[in-house]
């Protein structure tokens, strides 16, 4: 098992690489399975997550190629069903029902688990599939769907939390191949799903309204192989702004396109943090002593992404002030506040919502990583406390951030991978 050693106390300063989104990069490779033609993706992470979802193409007989941040996926032919051991490790691996049955007319999966974020149901999923044409039941943990044809029809996909991102994902690649016209409501209207729109287009679908929440989509007999580069991790670079902030440092990022962060710089912004853009970087800096404590709630894009919640707790237990922050998303997403408290955080939960008395003099303790994002918050509080921090689990983190012990690193932060 691995660990960092975090010695706190650094303020961070230098340029940042934010590398490809990992969750436009999963359901893109999953839509991979939708033509027998290579699919070849760039600006792919290096993650954990990835190479699993490789491995499980492959396990399904495609040819899957990675390195140098390109993925190449040929879906020539496909046999078998993701298998329990792979699909129990990642629940974005329930992105593959719907390219498999759009390609295979049936498929058998293991249900994805929960996780500590909370309950992960797929309801939303089989709803819009069975609306599509699909046959589908559970059994012994498994989903097992088939279709004689898939027809395309009006959904409206949104959930008692709003829209679904998987779940879009399923039912837009489902529709491409579908006889007819789908029209989905309600649809996700993230980034990563533009982006994946963006491929399916390049691969010969038709689809119209994409970024908003009704997408149009025009079945066609065939799609082809294409090209396509993910947009950059929206997370990831929130994440660092975060620790540039929580440092009291001055980080050069490269830019995101705003529209794609934009809650997230508008709510920083105003709390008093600089956000400095000059041709294509964008430099962030602030004094978390002078930041001014926010209220906000997480909600589907384009509100304040669930994702950032976590690492943004941990700047708020240094801001001076009482901060509200509510998950309206995963309302039992706040495995990190435990951990934070031993660190010396002063945060009450009540329900779905933390409140953040700041500023806290956080000391270095051992802590422990329950989920990526948590994980993260974790990392971004040992850097701003006083002494040493040992925070463990770190394949979490190593699932979603591309060498993030590194990347610290390079920006003068006292940070030690090592095995416990
Ligand atoms: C995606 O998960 C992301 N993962 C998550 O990122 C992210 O937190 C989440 O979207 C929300 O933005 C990937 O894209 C691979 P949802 P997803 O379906 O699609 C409820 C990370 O850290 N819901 O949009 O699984 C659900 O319980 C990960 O990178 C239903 O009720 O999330 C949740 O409350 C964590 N029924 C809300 O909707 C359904 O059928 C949003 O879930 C599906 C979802």
């Amino acid at each position: 098992m691995q660990a960092f050693r975090i010695q706190g106390g650094k303020s961070l300063r230098g340029e940042v690489a934010i590398g490809g989104a990992k969750n436009a990069g999963l359901p893109a490779m999953a839509a991979a399975l939708l033509t027998q033609d290579p699919v070849v993706l760039s600006n792919v992470p290096d993650l954990d997550d990835i190479r699993l979802m490789g491995k499980i193409l492959q396990n399904l007989g495609c040819e899957f190629a990675f390195s140098g941040g390109t993925a190449t996926i040929a879906a020539k032919y496909i046999d078998g069903n993701p298998e329990y051991e792979f699909v129990r490790q990642m629940r974005a691996s329930i992105c593959l029902l719907g390219p498999m049955l759009a390609r295979m007319r049936r498929v058998t999966m293991p249900l994805p688990g929960g996780c500590v974020i909370g309950q992960r149901p797929i309801d939303l999923h089989l709803h819009g599939l069975r609306k599509l044409g699909c046959e589908i039941f559970l059994q012994n943990g498994l989903i097992h769907a088939s279709a004689a044809s898939l027809r395309g029809t009006s959904i409206f996909l949104g959930g008692r939390y709003g829209s679904t991102v998987t779940g879009t994902a399923n039912i837009l690649c489902a529709a491409t191949l579908a006889k007819g016209t789908t029209i989905i409501q309600s649809a996700s209207c993230e980034p990563e799903i533009v982006d994946l729109c963006r491929l399916l287009v390049a691969m010969g679908a038709k689809i119209d309204g994409i970024g908003g929440p009704t997408l149009t989509i025009d079945g066609v007999d065939g799609l082809r192989g294409a090209s396509h580069r993910l947009i950059a991790d929206r997370i990831e670079f929130g994440t660092f702004v975060i620790a540039a902030l929580v440092t009291h440092g001055s980080l050069s990022l490269p830019d995101i396109p705003w529209f794609h962060q934009g809650a997230f710089e508008d709510i920083l912004v105003r709390s008093g943090a600089i956000f400095e853009r000059s041709e294509d970087r964008i430099i962030v800096r602030g004094d978390r002593s002078y930041l001014r404590p926010m209220e906000l709630a997480t909600l589907p894009f384009p509100g304040f992404p669930t994702d950032l919640q976590a690492p943004m707790c941990a700047l708020l237990t240094q801001i001076n002030g009482i901060s509200v922050l509510t998950e309206r998303v995963y309302p039992q997403r706040f495995m990190h506040v435990g951990e934070l408290c031993r660190m010396g955080a002063d945060i009450i939960l009540e329900n779905a919502t933390s409140i953040v008395k700041g500023p806290s003099a956080l000391s270095g303790a051992p802590v422990m990583a329950s989920d990526l994002r948590s994980g993260a918050c974790l990392c971004l509080a040992a850097l701003a406390a006083k002494g040493e921090s040992i925070v463990q689990r770190i394949y979490h983190i190593d699932r979603g951030y591309e060498h993030l012990d590194e990347k610290l690193h390079r920006v003068g932060a006292v940070i030690e991978r090592e095995s416990m």
